[in-house]
């Protein structure tokens, strides 16, 4: 009997239980490393063979140590990131272990917003013309050719300020003078206008082998900073959006040398030119429900396509993709007033899913019957919108 493959997780989020559960299944040694502050949530237990948990798992040298103090005696083989937050630790553990998979260079392309621009748009992607927040001539170069509104965002997670749309340049040089120091990571780019679109892929040796592509209803910045239900839906399949927005996000993949593994990667259609436009993309499956969303329309399941393909590709085994389905799903998800809402007056039997989580309210529909799941969500918004959405407090963590 050969050794099982041991697979290190780590999650700084309560999400990837079908993830944990595929590896299992797998038959590898599975190590959860997870936060204090989740300890009590409903992760798999049947599927984790060693669970431990620290106070903050990007705190360094604490995580370096604590894993290598637990590879004295386990041969890990492999060390996954669950969470966006997880994706550079991860890969600065491989570093140290000289483990395979993404080191730190490669990881920050997928978490480093000015770092896979730069690289997109030299390998001749479209992407909204932007600028490092940082060199004074620079800036002003970009505010005097550039019309506004344009964003400033941190290149990574939001920091003491999230993203800002901005409007002169009085305003950003106001910003960046509060910024001070913490300037430098921030970029400023122009404000595309358009409808955003999200595709969720499955890379097996370089190849896009999965992918599925979204709209959100209104964009995800007009949900979380003015309150609303958060929406997004299949495309039509074969149609000029659907076709041209899984091109760009294969050029995209092929521009940021993703090898294998899962991504969720965003898009704007420019409403004055029509054409897509580059917005970000992530070394991890969609959160917020997107994963349900795909595996509703499509019967795949990025988690558990993820946990396959990487223990095919640590036995050097072959990884057989999935054969979509395709079907239509909507994913609707508000914060709600309710502690726990009830959802059973949403009745039809069109409604496949929905989210347990306190103070929100998130479901999905499905049907073969792209209009059928349209005309739902259509019904759907304004009741969610009246009955339970919140409008006072921001999301904790907006949907992505
Ligand atoms: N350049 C831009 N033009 C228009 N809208 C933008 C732009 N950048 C971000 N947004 C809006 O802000 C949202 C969040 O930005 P994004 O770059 O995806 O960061 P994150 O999802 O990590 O917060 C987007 O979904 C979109 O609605
Ligand atoms: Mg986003």
């Amino acid at each position: 009997m050969p050794q099982p493959l041991t697979v290190l997780c780590l999650a700084s989020y309560f999400k990837g239980g079908l993830f944990l559960e595929e590896c299992h299944r797998q038959g590898c040694h599975v190590i959860l490393v997870t936060e204090e502050k989740l300890g009590s949530e409903a992760w798999p237990g049947h599927a984790i063979d060693e669970f431990f948990m620290m106070p903050d798992l990007a705190r360094q040298p604490d995580i370096t140590h604590a894993v290598s103090y637990l590879a004295r005696s386990r041969t890990i083989d492999c060390i996954v990131a669950l969470d966006d937050y997880d994706v550079e630790t991860a890969a600065a553990l491989r570093e140290h272990l000289r483990l395979p998979g993404m080191g730190i260079s490669a990881a920050r392309l997928f978490r480093d917003k000015l770092a896979m621009r730069v690289q997109a748009r030299a390998q001749g992607v479209s992407v909204p013309d932007f600028v490092h927040a940082l060199n004074d001539a620079q800036l002003a170069d970009f505010m005097q050719r550039v019309p506004p509104p344009w964003v400033l965002k941190p290149r990574s997670e939001a920091g003491s300020m999230g993203i800002k749309k901005v409007h002169s340049a009085e305003e950003v040089w106001a910003l960046s003078e509060t910024l001070g120091d913490r300037r430098s990571y921030y970029l400023l780019e122009q404000f595309v206008a358009g409808d955003v679109y999200h595709v969720d892929s499955v890379i097996w040796d370089g190849a896009v082998v999965f992918a599925a592509a979204q709209r959100y209803g209104q964009p995800p910045m007009s949900v979380y900073q003015g309150g609303g239900v958060f929406v997004t839906s299949t495309l039509a399949y074969g149609s000029d959006e659907e076709r041209t927005a899984l091109a760009i996000n294969q050029s995209v993949l092929a521009a940021l040398g993703m090898e294998h593994g899962v991504t969720h990667a965003e898009f704007i259609r420019d409403q004055a030119a029509g054409r897509f436009t580059f917005l970000e993309i992530a070394a991890r499956v969609g959160g917020a429900g997107v994963d349900k969303l795909v595996e509703m329309a499509t019967g795949v399941n990025p988690w558990t396509e993820w946990a396959r393909l990487e223990v095919a590709h640590l036995r050097g085994e072959t990884y057989g993709a999935p054969q979509p389905r395709q079907g239509f799903a909507g994913l609707l998800v508000s914060l709600a007033r309710q502690e726990w809402p009830h959802t059973g007056a949403f009745d039809d039997p069109e409604v496949v899913w929905r989210l347990e989580k306190r103070h929100h309210i998130g479901m999905i529909v499905a049907s073969d019957d792209r209009q059928r799941v349209q005309d739902l969500i259509a019904g759907y918004v304004p009741r969610i919108a009246q009955e339970f959405t919140a409008v006072e407090a921001p999301l904790d963590k907006p949907p992505d």
